[in-house]
């Protein structure tokens, strides 16, 4: 039997006025699976990930949640999500990361996991406060719950936006470099609870520079190149036995890095 993907994007087509920056790319993001996205910086990673959950607009090309699409007015530069009911459900349930982790610096790091349960999905606040406290456990700073985001390392701090995200129950976590601001020793925090949700079964589309985390936790690697699919595939297949000269010597600089 085959479920219907929680995420799908068909034919995408973006342009920032006459730059076009994706050129027709088809991404699936089955139920339980985890989609990496690799590529060199400016091919287009963050604007597809902006686009599916609807940050960006987008010029052509079907955005499916869970089988719905995306309804549209207008075309071309002109287009725009037509039902923002719907751009509200979609974007709360494709629950974003980000590499600088967008905290409230005024609130404590439960008020910042609660925030959006409460205001945006208009949830209870004491059923919300427990599952915020239930996911910074989690995510392993249960203890930080009173604290500001200045008092928490980077890798603390981007723990506390994976709970946030968590926080509002989505279908899918979309990750744009979750660990590209941090030391070393902080990222592999981050890579440890991103590989637990990997493990759970979440459905995640993660934008890394990280190959070894790409290649760790993903079911399905995609490599873009100037807003094109230039390769994809399993990450055996796409790490161990590269095809395109472009895909290898992505991978020989990224190593050598
Ligand atoms: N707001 C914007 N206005 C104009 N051009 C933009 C805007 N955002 C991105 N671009 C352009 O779109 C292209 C794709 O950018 P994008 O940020 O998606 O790349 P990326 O693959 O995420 O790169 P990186 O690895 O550096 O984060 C780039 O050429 C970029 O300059
Ligand atoms: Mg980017």
């Amino acid at each position: 039997m085959t479920t219907t993907p929680v995420l799908e994007i068909r034919n995408l087509h973006k342009a920032y006025g006459a730059l076009e920056v994706i050129k027709g790319v088809d991404i699936t993001a089955p139920r339980g699976h985890v989609i990496a996205l690799i590529g060199s910086s400016g091919s287009g990673k963050s604007t597809i990930l902006r686009c599916a959950n609807l940050l960006e607009d987008s010029q052509q090309g079907d955005i499916l949640f869970k089988g719905e699409p995306v309804k549209w007015r207008g075309e071309g530069l002109n287009r725009h999500p037509a039902d923002a009911g719907q751009v509200l459900r979609i974007r709360t349930n494709l629950s974003m990361v980000f590499q600088q982790f967008n905290l409230w610096a005024h609130m404590t790091i439960l008020q910042n996991v609660m925030e959006a349960p409460v205001t945006v999905q208009g949830r209870d606040r004491a059923e919300a406060e427990h599952a915020a406290r239930g996911y910074l456990d989690k995510v392993g700073i249960g203890d930080k719950c009173d604290v500001y985001p200045a008092q928490l390392s980077g890798g603390q701090q981007q723990r506390a936006a994976i709970a946030r995200a968590l926080c509002m129950e989505p279908e899918a976590l979309l990750f744009d470099e979750p660990t590209s601001a941090l030391d070393p020793e902080l990222e592999q925090e981050v890579i440890r609870v991103i590989k637990d949700l990997a493990n759970e079964g979440r459905t995640m589309m993660i934008v890394t520079h990280d190959m070894s985390m790409a290649r760790d936790v993903s079911d399905h690697v995609v490599f873009l190149h100037q807003g094109l699919i230039e390769e994809e595939g399993t990450p055996d297949a796409l790490f161990g036995a590269p095809k395109s000269e472009r895909l290898r010597g992505f991978l020989s600089s990224t190593m050598a890095a």
